[in-house]
């Protein structure tokens, strides 16, 4: 059984093509065609952009992921959202034209499944450890939400962000630093503690008895610390922002974690890339945590493909740009 997946939700134009083994997944194709180039200098996503550039692009990386003939393929996999709406029809549309069944996908769940598998050499093969229940953190560019996962396809949620996603902070404030597009890579290449220059960022709701997020606070309070034109004061904020988001994010996922009496942590989106943020959820010796494989936390769709296999074609695909978990 062969799943083609399809991804334009946001500034990503993905396709995969996975086939069920026995006990595996076999990765035939994973590629991404990244925009960032062109919304750099938005300083974000530029939604009519994006759809262009998704619908320039989709055909050539779907010639290049898909080099079987169709006949020999299940189903078309299509985030459906969250989303930027017009990203999203230029992905469903496209699907559509295939001529195959459709199966409709959540991007916050699919990065969450890719988390239940680990990944060796180009075949994918479920985690032997014991994981539900856990507590899944999806920590991406617009998400940040805590929910209960039951098991593959039940989940609770528990609590999200109220205003900017943590990725969204990383970049808002990156631009702030007059960093580039997206930010939250380029502020972990840049942060480095720094003892002569004390800098003090505040850990939005850290404390509250919710499972809530709010990370606006963080770039307001960076903004008033700024001007900082030296390199070195540069480097010390990066990395107390980035320090203030893991604490958050870190502090809020282990009282969800003991709260609901789960086995273990399950973190996916494009900020959970962050090495500093992985090293901090390891060093914890209360849950078993498990990230994405190298390379599948931020938006692709071999994680599209991969949720495919868990869920039905529909015959009435819509785009959901708000689409929740
Ligand atoms: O999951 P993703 O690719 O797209 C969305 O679904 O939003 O996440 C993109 C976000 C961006 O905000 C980007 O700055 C952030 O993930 N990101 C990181 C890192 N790599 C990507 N944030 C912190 N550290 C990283 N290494
Ligand atoms: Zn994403």
């Amino acid at each position: 059984m062969k799943i083609i997946g399809i991804e334009t939700s946001c500034d990503d134009t993905c396709v995969s093509l996975i086939e069920k083994r026995k006990a595996s997944f076999k990765v035939l194709s994973n590629i991404v065609s990244s925009q960032i180039e062109i919304h750099k200098k938005w300083g974000g996503v530029y939604p009519t952009l994006a759809k262009r550039e998704h619908e320039k692009n989709l055909p050539l990386v779907f010639k290049k992921a898909v080099k079987i003939p169709l006949s020999e393929i299940t189903a078309v996999a299509v985030t459906v959202g969250p989303g930027l709406d017009p990203c999203l029809w230029t992905g469903i549309n496209f699907a559509k034209k295939i001529n195959l069944p459709i199966i409709p996908v959540n991007h916050i769940e699919a990065h969450l499944i890719v988390s239940f598998f680990k990944q060796k050499k180009d075949l994918i093969i479920p985690r032997k450890e014991k994981m539900f229940p856990a507590v899944g953190l999806i920590v991406s560019g617009g998400h940040t939400l805590l929910v209960l996962i039951k098991k593959i396809n039940h989940y609770q949620l528990l609590g999200e962000t109220r205003d900017d996603a943590a990725g969204e902070c990383f970049d808002k404030t990156a631009r702030l630093l007059g960093l580039s597009y997206p930010g939250g890579p380029l502020i972990a290449s840049i942060a480095k503690m720094n003892p002569d220059f004390k800098v003090k960022l505040p850990r939005p709701m850290i404390n509250t008895k919710d499972n809530d997020f709010s990370f606006s606070g963080l770039k307001t309070a960076a903004l008033y610390r700024l001007p900082l034109k030296e390199k070195k004061y540069k480097a010390a904020m990066a990395y107390e922002i980035q320090t203030a988001i893991i604490d958050v994010l870190f502090k809020k996922t282990i009282k969800a974690a003991r709260e609901n009496k789960v086995r273990s942590i399950i973190i996916g989106g494009g900020v959970s890339a962050n090495k500093e943020l992985q090293k901090r959820f390891s060093e914890n010796k209360e849950f078993k945590v498990f990230f994405p494989s190298s390379g599948n936390e931020t938006d692709n769709a071999l994680m599209i493909a991969l949720t495919g296999f868990f869920k039905k074609p529909l015959k009435n695909i819509e785009a959901q740009p708000n689409l929740k978990i």
